[in-house]
């Protein structure tokens, strides 16, 4: 199996390359693609001599599969492309900005014959599984609510700098960690919750601090997600009949509250301790799934009610009351 790998920056870099690294058979005949030639080449020489290329469309015909990890509001539109020439994709989160791109997605790869499927690393989480069953195994009884509060100080190494940058886009962390959060929400709670309040602290560029209200078959929804500071982080799961909580970033370990109050840490088997590792079973995954042997762990069509959110959101959103900046304009004279 060939593959390309679309944007050689710091996700390619921290996850892909140590995930192909452990696959040399693999990793040799990638072709590491990305529009600033050095990323390609430093990440071609990592993988023990992979090929380059700086356009993604003149590397389509040597490929069978590619794996999208550019900046967001480019993913639809490359995706896209690599379909219609009959390449499988699995396209890093967020697969793509709105539910008719997604659906696009999913038809042009239903008409081409391939498969296009998404990192929403999370999914993958043995904790979050076990939550996923406990709630279906009614273990907690009926879900009244979902409380997460997430989000650290921004320190990722970014290629470009497109998170924060106003020149990419006017959307911040509900787009990026929200790809995640929101997707576990929808998937938790058996489908998409209704909005009810969402405000964020744009002033017309990425938000970095988003709080949302939504609800779903009378369970109460409540997130806080930040980029400015390290909140201890909090991910929990109310029921009639108890609790289940989950660290957001462990994927080993959950606590489980029963109907008596009693809490337990639960462990859970996992074949992976790395961040890479994980993303290395969706890689394996991906490899059997162009090999036509395995259906995608994580397909598209999934993520749809996720992204429908997010549309929502950001079509939606309000600035959130920050007075300290009120008048502040026409104090300053601007
Ligand atoms: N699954 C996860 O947990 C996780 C974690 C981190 C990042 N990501 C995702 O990975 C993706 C990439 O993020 P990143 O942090 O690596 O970004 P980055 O800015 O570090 O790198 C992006 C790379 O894409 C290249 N690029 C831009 N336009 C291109 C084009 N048209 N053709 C080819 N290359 C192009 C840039 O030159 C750059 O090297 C994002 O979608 C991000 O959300 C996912």
């Amino acid at each position: 199996v060939r593959l390309g790998l679309i944007g050689c920056g710091a996700a390619a870099r921290a996850y892909y390359v140590p995930s192909l690294r452990a696959r040399p058979g693999v990793a040799a005949g990638v072709v590491a693609i990305d529009r600033n030639l050095e990323q390609a080449r430093a990440v071609a020489a990592e993988l023990g001599g992979a090929s380059v290329a700086t356009d993604f469309r003149e590397a389509l015909d040597r490929v069978d599969g590619v794996v999208v990890a550019v900046p967001h509001t480019l993913h639809h539109r490359i995706a896209l492309e690599c379909l219609r020439r009959g390449v499988h994709v699995l396209c890093e989160k967020p697969l793509a900005e709105t539910a008719d791109e997604v659906r696009s997605l999913v038809e042009e790869a239903r008409r081409r014959g391939v498969t296009v499927s998404v990192n929403n690393t999370r999914r993958m989480y043995p904790t979050f599984r076990v939550a996923h069953r406990l709630l279906r195994d009614g273990a907690i009884g009926r879900l009244t609510a979902i409380r997460i509060r997430e989000g650290e100080r921004f320190g990722w190494d970014s290629a470009t700098g497109f998170y924060v940058d106003p020149r990419a886009g006017d959307k911040g962390i509900v787009l990026d960690l929200g790809a995640h959060v929101l997707d576990l929400v929808c998937w938790l709670a058996g489908g998409a919750p209704a909005l009810e309040a969402c405000q964020d602290d744009s002033f017309g560029g990425p938000e970095s601090v988003a709080t949302i209200r939504a609800r779903r078959d009378g369970c109460e929804i409540e997130i806080l997600l930040n980029r400015l500071v390290d909140l201890d982080p909090r991910f929990t799961l109310v029921g009639e009949a108890g609790a289940i909580e989950c660290h957001p970033w462990e994927w080993k370990t959950l606590r489980v509250t029963n109907r008596a109050g009693r809490t337990r840490a639960v462990r859970v088997p996992t074949r992976s301790n790395t961040y890479p590792e994980l993303v290395g079973e969706l890689l394996d995954n991906f490899l059997g799934v162009i090999a036509g042997a395995e259906t995608p762990l994580i397909p598209a069509a999934e993520v749809l009610p996720s992204i429908a959110l997010i549309e929502a959101y950001y079509r939606r959103r309000s600035r959130m009351p920050m007075p300290w900046y009120e008048g502040l304009e026409a104090r300053i004279g601007a």
